[in-house]
Order: structure tokens, then C-alpha cells, then sequence
């Protein structure tokens, strides 16, 4: 195990040195095809080219790095997750995928095996420059193309973005997987507090639970802060608020329900002016698609009935409808295998957080294996992995290769 233990505080050292390319300083914050996303390609390829791996980038600006299989047809085995952060991120939320992927073909060193493995560092899966995840594996299932015509705050389209990071659009195409694919590994930490809880390193994701992003728009009326009877307001801030407080409820009433507002934006945003306009975002998950869509209807007829009260205006537009996907039984088996094989006790759980693997999976068997997250905490500055929990995931990681083989590749 020593060496596997060298090898993760080496994954962790890295991860931290990644943390530093940021588009905020004092901050993590990496969005789409940014400045700092150009660091992070530079560091990873480096070291993937010092690995002898072929190194691309492609249309989307996912940073590839193929190891070939001992036959130049043999098939792809994907190892991969992003390189974008929330703002104010951790350091390991997919980063760590990342990492892992490139540490595991490093552990293989000269050993020849019956499959390709490329490594892939999606260049976007949060949604939060373009309010839509998931950018840079969309690519890969081939689905991407309709997402170029997409605004960013800034009236920048993500075609503009692509081309601004000296890529072509016109090329996504070439992006999507071809051939002859195994299949797709994502490390992750689970971003949550269930292993800790268990004493335990590591999980084994069965299935990830489906998730709705929605904008909405509350549409008031400014006014003057001093002059203006609180009853003859249309304020659209209050009547935003209000309709949070029922998202909240809505959540708390329905078990295993997620519901999250997790942005607002006030106009014309002044202490003396009565709010005329919000703009809010919505995010609704279950591992049931049928209470996550019950849950929405309910959410928006409840936005509506608020702003009818109020004289308010309220629309909304949907920006994602992912629905729960279930990881592949042959890869989930393999998986425990390797768990075992490995030394660590066999955990199964589901994924709140969404990830990449859910859109790979529609294209390919996808397998995910969870670290555990000290103190459950995630898209938080102090996010962090265990040395004893990473070396864990790569020395089951080594032997989820090894049982890939054996399947036939
Ligand atoms: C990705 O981090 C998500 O929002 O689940
Ligand atoms: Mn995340
Ligand atoms: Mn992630």
C-alpha cells in the first residue's frame, strides 16, 4: 500500500498546484475556456506528454491524452472528469478525476495492456458561465453542437468562447466518441457526508440522480424606497423571497427532495430603490424523475400564484432536464471486484451531484468510484480528500484496469 500512498500525495499535491490557476485571485474559480483553464491545460499536458501520452485538444477544449492499447485498433477505455470549479471552489471537485486518471496510467508504466486509454479533462461540466453543465462531455455523446448558440452574462456565445480559446466550432463533431469504446471511469469525491459517516474510504456509484436547472424572471416595478406604501409596492424581490420560502418547504415535505436557489440578481440593486426586476436560478434534483418532476410543477404554479398576488410577472426558462441514470452492472461489478481485490470493504450508494458520467453514460458503460469527503462538505474553499482515501481509489483503480481486461477487451 506504501506506494499507492506516495502516489496519492503526490495526486494531492498536484490537485492544490491546479487550485492556483484561478480566474479570481485570493479564490478557485475556473469557468469555461477561461485564462486560468489555459494554465491547467499547460500543467496536465506536460506531465501527460512526459508520460509518452498523444495530447489534443479538442473543439470543445477537453484536454485528451491518449495512451494506446498494445494493438492501434484495441478499444478506449475513458478515465476522465472536468477542470472547471463552481466560484469559490475547492480544490478537488473534479480536478481530482483528473489527477487520479493521469497517476493511474502512470502506475502502469511499461505495462502493455488490451485496451487505449485516453484521459480526458472536460473542460466544463458546473453550468455556471453559461447556466448549462455538462459543456465538455456533451461533446463526446455527440450533443454539444446544440449549446454553441448559448449567452454567457456577457452576451458571449459559447461558439465565441471557443473561438476566443483559438478552437473551431465548426470542428465539435470531431470531439465525439468514435470507435470501438470500452467504456468510462470517473473518479470523484463524493462531495457529500455519507461515507464518513460509514467509516469508510470509498463508494461505488449505482446510479446518479436526475436534475432541472430553470431560470427565472420576476418582473415588478422600481420605485422610490422612501415615497412608496409598502401595499402599493410590486416588488420583486419580496415576491422572489416568498416564492423561496415555499422552495425550501417544498424540499423539506418531500423526502430525499433537493430543491436550491442558488443565485439572485437584483435590479437596479440600490439601498433606496424598490427591486423591479429579479432574475433567479432554480436547481431541483431526486434520484426519482417522477417527484423531481411533480416537484417542479408544483415550484412553478406556487412562482405563479406569488406573482399574481404581488401584480407581479413571472417566466421562467428551463436550461437542463437530466434524467437519473443508472451506471453500467457490468462496470458496477467489475468495480466491486476490484473494491475487494483491492483490500476495502464493498459500499454501493447513489450520487446526488451530478457529474459527467451521466452523459457519457448514455453513450457508453460508465462506472464511478467515490472518495470519501471529509467533514461532507463540497463546493466549499475547505473541501478536502484523505492521502489514505485517495491511495484507496487508485490502488481499486489499478485493479478496475485489470478486470477490464479480463472482461475481453
Ligand atoms: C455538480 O457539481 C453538480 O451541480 O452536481
Ligand atoms: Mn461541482
Ligand atoms: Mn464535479
Amino acid at each position: 500500500m506504501d506506494h499507492w500512498i506516495e502516489r496519492a500525495e503526490k495526486v494531492i499535491e498536484r490537485c492544490r498546484e491546479i487550485a492556483c490557476f484561478t480566474d479570481e485571485p485570493g479564490h478557485i474559480t475556473r469557468t469555461f475556456l477561461s485564462p486560468a483553464t489555459r494554465e491547467v491545460h499547460a500543467y496536465l499536458r506536460r506531465w501527460m506528454e512526459e508520460l509518452g501520452l498523444a495530447v489534443r485538444v479538442d473543439a470543445a477544449g477537453n484536454l485528451r491524452g491518449l495512451r494506446a492499447g498494445l494493438n492501434p485498433h484495441d478499444p478506449i477505455l475513458y478515465l476522465g472528469s472536468h477542470i472547471d470549479t463552481v466560484p469559490h471552489a475547492g480544490a478537488f471537485d473534479g480536478v481530482l478525476g483528473v489527477v487520479m486518471a493521469i497517476a493511474l496510467v502512470e502506475a502502469l508504466e511499461n505495462r502493455g495492456v488490451r485496451f487505449g486509454i485516453e484521459v480526458l479533462a472536460f473542460s466544463e461540466e458546473e453550468g455556471v458561465r453559461f447556466g448549462v453543465p455538462f459543456l465538455g462531455s456533451r461533446a463526446l455523446a455527440g450533443t454539444a453542437a446544440e449549446l454553441l448558440s448559448l449567452a454567457d452574462a456577457q452576451g458571449l456565445t459559447v461558439a465565441d468562447a471557443v473561438r476566443e480559446f483559438g478552437l473551431d466550432p465548426a470542428r465539435l463533431p470531431e470531439a465525439a466518441m468514435s470507435g470501438s469504446v470500452l467504456g468510462y471511469l470517473e473518479f470523484h469525491i463524493e462531495q457529500g457526508p455519507v461515507l464518513e459517516s460509514l467509516d469508510l474510504p470509498l463508494g461505488i456509484v449505482e446510479s446518479i440522480a436526475g436534475q432541472s436547472r430553470f431560470e427565472m424572471v420576476f418582473e415588478g416595478r422600481a420605485n422610490h424606497a422612501g415615497t412608496t406604501p409598502v401595499a402599493l409596492r410590486r416588488d420583486a424581490l419580496a415576491g422572489a423571497a416568498e416564492w423561496i420560502s415555499r422552495v425550501e418547504r417544498e424540499a423539506c415535505t418531500t423526502p430525499d427532495l433537493r430543491a436550491t436557489v442558488g443565485s439572485l440578481d437584483v435590479q437596479p440593486g440600490a439601498s433606496n430603490v424598490i427591486p423591479g426586476r429579479v432574475c433567479a436560478t432554480l436547481d431541483v434534483r431526486h434520484t426519482s424523475d417522477e417527484v423531481r418532476h411533480r416537484a417542479i410543477t408544483t415550484l412553478l404554479d406556487s412562482a405563479t400564484q406569488v406573482a399574481e398576488r404581488r401584480g407581479l410577472e413571472v417566466t421562467w426558462a428551463q436550461r437542463l432536464d437530466q434524467p437519473a441514470t443508472p451506471m453500467h452492472p457490468t462496470m458496477i461489478a467489475a468495480m466491486e471486484r476490484a473494491v475487494a481485490r483491492a483490500g476495502f470493504p464493498v459500499h454501493r450508494m447513489a450520487s446526488g451531484a451530478g457529474h459527467d458520467a451521466m452523459i457519457m453514460a448514455a453513450k457508453c458503460p460508465a462506472a464511478m468510484l467515490f472518495v470519501r469527503s471529509p467533514g461532507g462538505l463540497s463546493h466549499h474553499p475547505e473541501e478536502t480528500v484523505l492521502p489514505e482515501d485517495v491511495a484507496a481509489a487508485l490502488a481499486a483503480g489499478f485493479r478496475f484496469l485489470e478486470e477490464v481486461e479480463a472482461l475481453g477487451a
